[in-house]
């Protein structure tokens, strides 16, 4: 715990982002949205308000740097004009809130949801506002609110032809944070408000697979019967369904059903980077559904699978590759990445938000 702790503070940079992975090949020099919200989320969890403060601080800025970008998109759309995905905003940026050169798989909406949903829950946590965000927080709302209905790339940053699930509850739970907040014109908040109810309509009628319309697990896209770990978090933390909803039931079911393995996590069944090991923070997740629906034992055990992935310095990889479902794919992302991305402060983020949930000190 206070390796994790003390890890991500000293590589917090002094501009408030979080760097991905300090030192992996194809991450150095950037934070993401999506990973630096549940980073903060785990810091602000454990008395560190001014890292939290800071990061939160920092993407407000970011993004509202970026308020005539979105305004501009968003009359575009409104004209009827089709914007292609290489226009939207960025997945990452660099550390000083430049977009980077680097080519990146770059429109993807659950980071702005993502955080959204972490300044809130760190705002409210503390019973404090995090002073300067509204110009970001308003440029992102209204940037979800025109744009959640398009197909963009997942968590994992894969199939832009589709419309993925986790990434509509990143939106639902960001789009609900930011009215909470207190922070939108009327105009705004009701736009958000009206954005919440078509994915909660939409996930039901084209999201959810199982034996009767509206009646079984969430799936990875709209129109797919396939699982993927990331829509844990469509049930804890962003409530799309509630823990105690068979909706929300039968999905942490068939995650853990198709994917877990002796305490940690595969992403989805397909999956080939890296040969598709098991992702501390993935264990992370599945421990937070368990530890919420009271099954204390079952989330320890993913704790303590999380804590023994780590190096002998302490630090926690993105992924470990001793159960591979395509163990013939794990050199060819060696050769091209070199190892597993050490330490993934993610997996630190994840590691602190599963032992506050737990009370683990
Ligand atoms: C993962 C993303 C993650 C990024 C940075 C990628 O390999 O697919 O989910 O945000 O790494 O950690």
């Amino acid at each position: 715990m206070s390796h994790s702790l003390e890890l991500i503070r000293r590589l917090q940079s002094p501009t408030g982002a979080y760097p991905a992975s300090p030192t992996f090949s194809a991450y150095r020099g950037y934070s993401w949205l999506r990973d630096g919200a549940f980073i903060a989320e785990g810091v602000s969890r454990h008395g560190d308000l001014a890292g939290a403060d800071a990061f939160h601080t920092w993407c407000a800025r970011v993004i509202g740097d970026r308020a005539g970008q979105v305004d501009s998109l968003v009359a575009r759309a409104g004209r009827g004009e089709a914007v292609p995905p290489a226009q939207m905003l960025p997945t990452r940026f660099t550390l000083d809130g430049a977009d980077g050169t680097d080519d990146w798989w770059d429109f993807q909406l659950d980071g702005y949801g993502t955080w959204l949903w972490a300044l809130r829950e760190h705002a409210f946590r503390h019973g404090r506002a995090v002073p300067g965000v509204e110009k970001g927080v308003r440029a992102a709302t209204r940037y979800l609110t025109a744009f959640w209905h398009l197909p963009c790339y997942d968590w994992w940053e894969e199939h832009v032809e589709q419309r993925h699930v986790a990434t509509l509850g990143a939106v639902h739970a960001g789009l609900r944070a930011a009215i909470g907040l207190g922070l939108l014109s009327p105009a705004e908040s009701e736009a958000a408000a009206a954005a919440v109810d078509g994915i909660t309509g939409l996930v039901a009628a084209e999201g959810v697979a199982g034996p009767a319309p509206g009646a079984g697990h969430l799936t990875k896209w709209l129109g797919t019967d396939a699982v993927d770990a990331s829509l844990l978090a469509c049930v804890e933390p962003f409530g799309l369904y509630a823990a105690d909803h068979p909706v929300g039931v039968a999905t942490v079911a068939e995650v853990e059903w198709q994917l877990a393995a002796d305490g940690g996590v595969h992403r989805y069944l397909a999956d080939t980077f890296y040969g598709g090991g098991r992702w501390v923070l993935l264990a992370g997740f599945l421990g937070w559904n368990h530890a919420r629906a009271g099954n204390r034992a079952e989330a320890l055990r993913h704790l303590d699978w999380m804590a023994a992935q780590a190096t002998p310095e302490g630090d926690l990889p993105e992924q470990v590759s001793g159960v591979l479902l395509a163990p013939d794919r794990l050199r060819e992302w060696q050769e091209r990445w070199g190892p597993v991305a050490t330490p993934l402060l993610w997996s630190h983020g994840m590691y602190l938000i599963l032992a506050d949930e737990l009370e683990v000190r």
